[in-house]
């Protein structure tokens, strides 16, 4: 069973294992990173990291097309229900549920979770998924450094995604120090290059990543995939 991730820009991406489209964090009108829209992406599910719009983004929209089930923490999930959709499935940090595409646990971040119109996001969160056949990827999501990522770590991780874009998260310096202590067998950057305020040479920190950890850093293009 092959596992694929799909990099959509900024912090968007999307995992498809065992014939499932998992759409993470929907966010494509106003991105300038976008490599599809609103309108055209598949979904078969949703999950949705925290309340920033840069990661709730089009869920309303892209939730009502596809019909996909919306995946997030009770808070968002509350959120969501209001703006109409049905199909929803709430979580929370340390909770894991198996799901058709696999056993979905959301994971501590250190940020914030405002949903754009104010209201309460409940905490952010990372995504470890482990899917049937046993592979596990990390979505850091957004998210600074924090001590715990080694018990993540434990976890045996084949895949991890981190941000590098600084500002707002991790930048480059402390996600190389996340790679040392998450010690995946592979490690992608995202959420940087969307807007000038998250620049970051993203080839620069992969090189960095493979001289000084056993990790294989891959550098994709908004549009590109890595399969496990
Ligand atoms: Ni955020
Ligand atoms: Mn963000």
């Amino acid at each position: 069973m092959s596992l694929k991730y799909i990099w959509y820009g900024h912090g968007t991406m999307g995992l498809e294992t065992d014939g499932h489209k998992v759409l993470v964090d929907p966010f494509f009108t106003g991105n300038p990173a976008a490599s599809t829209t609103a309108e055209a992406v598949e979904a078969d599910f949703i999950v949705v990291s925290h309340g920033h719009g840069d990661h709730i983004g089009d869920a309303v929209a892209v939730g009502k097309r596809t019909g996909a089930l919306v995946i997030a923490n009770f808070e968002i999930i509350n959120w969501l229900g209001a703006q109409g959709l049905e199909k929803l499935h709430p979580q929370h940090i340390g909770g894991g549920f198996k799901h058709p595409f696999g056993y979905l646990k959301l994971t501590h971040a250190l940020h914030g979770s405002g949903l754009p119109d104010g209201s309460y996001g409940g905490n952010p969160a990372g995504l470890l998924l482990t899917t049937h056949d046993g592979k596990k990827v990390y979505l850091a999501c957004d998210t600074g450094l924090f001590a715990s990522m080694t018990l993540i770590g434990e976890e045996g991780l084949d895949l991890a995604v981190l941000p590098i874009g600084d500002n707002f998260t991790m930048g480059p310096d402390d996600a190389l120090r996340a790679v040392k202590m998450l010690q995946p067998k592979h490690v992608i950057p995202a959420h940087y290059n969307t807007w000038p305020l998250i620049e970051q040479d993203a080839a620069a920190w992969g090189a960095r990543v493979e001289a000084e950890t056993n990790t294989q850093a891959h550098v994709l293009q908004p549009g590109g995939g890595f399969e496990l």
